[in-house]
């Protein structure tokens, strides 16, 4: 059921949570899947929904830097990061408090990934519930995340019975992915804040170790974020049975990106065009080359993810 955020429904969705249920939110990178974090049982039925592989730990959002510090240890980096960024799209991967978030969100790590969401109405529902919450984004794992309420029921169906509408998020992107436990950040995922912006606070931060299909950044699993169609990445131009996704005015595109070069755009497009072209009929999805540069990091990433061939079928 999508619903519109009122004050009741905000409220509702509390209830629901409360009672170790699910509620589908708006951040403003992706739409999320919430359930108590502090409940191995609700966070249970997160994973059920999702389809998702147990070894995947999950995001804990909370409200603010005191609630952030009640479930993850600060080091001075965490702490110039977090008063830069938050609330917004970055996630800190920190030291576990003990017992604050349950073992199973966490995917038996002694690290927690912990980000204060800036959309209005996650952080109403943050501010209701009264406690962290654990929320992937709200897709089947392995498939393309939801940009908007309708994709949230479009991919998960039944499997969640409360969708607050809080219309397309702005970033479009999941939130980047901070390692900040010691001096020297690590840059386990882009995101929706780009390299040059983090570096900023942080200074230089390090790739993670290449991952592969066995994660050593969990989560980080080759094929992500797929359509069903084929991708393929650097089309200059479509071949017969493709759709074209263009970028920056791609002549002949069916569909592009932003057509005036701007990668924030481009960035709050992606996956709504990635399912857009995703029809029965198209075998392909070719996307024409996309700059390297700020948010270009994150996209390319995604595009990269979404053309891998899979060599495990996530998508139930
Ligand atoms: O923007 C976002 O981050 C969205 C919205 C809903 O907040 N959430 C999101 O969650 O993308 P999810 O579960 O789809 O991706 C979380 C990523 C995974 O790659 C996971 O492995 C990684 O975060 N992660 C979580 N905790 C971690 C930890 N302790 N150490 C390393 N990686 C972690
Ligand atoms: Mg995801």
């Amino acid at each position: 059921m999508i619903v519109q955020p009122s004050p009741e429904a905000v409220a509702r969705a509390a209830e629901i949570l409360r009672a170790g249920g699910l509620v589908a939110l708006p951040t403003e990178t992706v739409y999320g899947l919430a359930a108590d974090a502090r409940s191995g049982e609700a966070v249970a039925r997160i994973y059920e929904a999702k389809g998702r592989p147990r070894f995947n730990p999950l995001i804990a959002h909370v409200a603010d830097r005191a609630a952030a510090e009640r479930v993850a240890v600060f080091t001075p980096l965490a702490a110039r990061l977090a008063d830069a960024f938050w609330p917004g799209p970055l996630t800190l991967v920190l030291e576990k408090r003990p017992g604050a978030i349950s073992d199973l969100a966490t995917a038996g790590l002694d690290s927690v990934g912990v980000r204060v969401p800036a959309h209005p109405v996650a952080r109403a529902v943050l501010d209701a519930f009264g406690g962290p919450l654990a929320a992937p984004s709200a897709n089947r794992s392995g498939a393309v995340s939801p940009t908007t309420a309708a994709h949230v029921a479009d991919g998960l169906g039944d499997r969640v019975e409360f969708i607050l509408d809080g219309g397309p998020c702005t970033v479009g992107l999941e939130s980047a992915i901070v390692d900040a436990r010691d001096a020297r950040g690590v840059l386990l995922r882009p995101g929706g804040l780009s390299r040059e912006n983090l570096e900023a606070i942080a200074g230089p931060l390090e790739d993670p170790a290449p991952a592969g299909d066995r994660p050593s950044a969990p989560g980080m699993l080759t094929s992500h974020y797929a359509p069903r169609a084929r991708v393929r990445l650097h089309a200059e131009r479509r071949r017969p049975g493709e759709a074209l996704l263009g970028f920056g005015g791609t002549p002949g595109a069916d569909l592009d990106l932003s057509p005036a070069g701007d990668l924030r755009e481009a960035a709050a497009n992606l996956f709504c065009m990635l399912r857009d072209l995703d029809a029965p009929d198209i075998t392909t999805i070719a996307v024409a080359p996309v700059p390297e540069t700020s948010l270009g990091e994150a996209i390319n990433d995604r595009l990269q993810r979404a053309s891998v061939k899979r060599v495990y079928n996530f998508n139930l």
